[in-house]
């Protein structure tokens, strides 16, 4: 399809209702502009990913791009995850408006994550993963749409965010494998909606809050490789949802809860190796009958391995 100016688009159905004309198309011009400066923002494109970014083509046919199918043909979708782009992460993409997917993960992307992103009030996805990203993680309490943020994976430095610098129905927050330091924030469990929580492989210290208690959603909790002290947080008994708790490598220590196992029905990984827990492995264990994975290697346990762990008919 070629590109219709605005002129001409105005031009054909102006009959038809010129308002919703004259505001569509527009819409749509600024969408293709905030793009065509994403795209003179990436300096080497190895699979020709952005290729089909030219005049001869729609915007909305363009690679990675899909619009919305109302008349005003807004960009909602980009999606050039794994394509090996080299560059930076233009400002530029705060401009459309109306987009809700964002996927440039598994790029060489380098540079800060704009603050404009936080602009973005009908972004649900968020995949900025693997890349090369510096600096902080800037603010998205605006995108109250969000659902997923995923920037694991880059050189990302500065502290765990808070409930005040994410929206407040945030299901999934994925910042593991960066650089990020200081303890994690006891007002991040205000987001009750959060279900998946990947900090691992940072240099986030201190204890895990009490708070974490009141994400009674929380199904992943992945925490392994940092500098975490204090003992095993009681209060994770009361999150019954949890299904992967992964807290190995860190300074860890005291004794397990006896209830353990009979307070998280629904555990399937369960990783605390490489700590410094201490006493007897609880044999509620067993009560946890979804159990696949136990890592307690590298603790400082001591006596028997309770014969109940044999009635674990999923471990492997
Ligand atoms: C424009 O995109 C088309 C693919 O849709 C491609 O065949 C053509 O080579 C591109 N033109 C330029 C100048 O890159
Ligand atoms: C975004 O749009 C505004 C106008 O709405 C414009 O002033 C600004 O230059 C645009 N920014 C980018 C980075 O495209
Ligand atoms: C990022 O890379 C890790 C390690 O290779 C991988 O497990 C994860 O799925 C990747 N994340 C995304 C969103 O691509
Ligand atoms: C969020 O919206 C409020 C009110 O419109 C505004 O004052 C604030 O600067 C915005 N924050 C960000 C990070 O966009
Ligand atoms: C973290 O910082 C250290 C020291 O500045 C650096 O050597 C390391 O490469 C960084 N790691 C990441 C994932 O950015
Ligand atoms: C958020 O959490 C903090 C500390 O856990 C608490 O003091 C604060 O009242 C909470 N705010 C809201 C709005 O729930
Ligand atoms: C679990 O939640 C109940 C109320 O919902 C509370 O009274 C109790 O103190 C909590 N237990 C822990 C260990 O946080
Ligand atoms: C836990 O399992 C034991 C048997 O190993 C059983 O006697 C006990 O009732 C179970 N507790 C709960 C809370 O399911
Ligand atoms: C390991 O346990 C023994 C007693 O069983 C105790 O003396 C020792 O301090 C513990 N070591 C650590 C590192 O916790």
């Amino acid at each position: 399809m070629k590109f219709i100016e605005p002129g001409q688009f105005l031009l054909v159905f102006l009959v038809c209702s010129a308002h919703v004309v004259i505001h569509s198309s527009s819409g749509n011009e600024a969408d293709r502009l905030s793009l065509l400066e994403f795209k003179n923002a990436i300096t080497l494109d190895p699979q020709q990913a952005l290729m089909s970014w030219n005049d001869s083509n729609h915007v909305c046919s363009w690679e990675g791009v899909k619009c919305r199918v109302k008349a005003s043909h807004r960009v909602i979708y980009l999606n050039l995850g794994g394509q090996g782009l080299v560059g930076t992460v233009s400002p530029s993409l705060g401009n459309l408006t109306f987009l809700r997917y964002l996927f440039l993960q598994e790029n060489l992307l380098a540079g800060q994550i704009p603050l404009s992103l936080g602009h973005l009030h009908h972004l649900k996805y968020l995949y900025l993963s693997n890349n090369t990203l510096q600096g902080e993680i800037p603010d998205f309490p605006n995108c109250s749409n969000l659902k997923m943020l995923g920037l694991g994976g880059n050189h990302l430095v500065g502290q765990v965010p808070t409930d005040a610098n994410l929206p407040p129905s945030l299901y999934g927050l994925d910042i593991s494998n960066n650089n990020l330091t200081g303890t994690i924030p006891s007002s991040l469990f205000n987001i009750t909606t959060l279900a998946e929580l990947f900090i691992q492989h940072n240099q986030i210290n201190g204890e895990i809050p009490r708070e974490i208690g009141k994400s009674r959603f929380l199904q992943e909790f992945s925490a392994s490789g940092n500098k975490l002290s204090g003992r095993f947080q009681q209060t994770i008994l009361n999150i019954s949802s949890l299904a992967i708790i992964d807290l190995g490598t860190n300074y860890l220590h005291g004794e397990l809860p006896s209830n353990l196992g009979s307070s998280l029905p629904n555990l399937q990984m369960f990783g605390l190796g490489n700590n410094l827990f201490g006493g007897h492995i609880p044999s509620s264990l067993a009560n946890a009958s979804k159990l696949f994975l136990v890592d307690l290697a590298r603790n400082n346990l001591t006596g028997v391995v309770p014969s109940s762990i044999g009635k674990l008919k999923e471990l492997s």
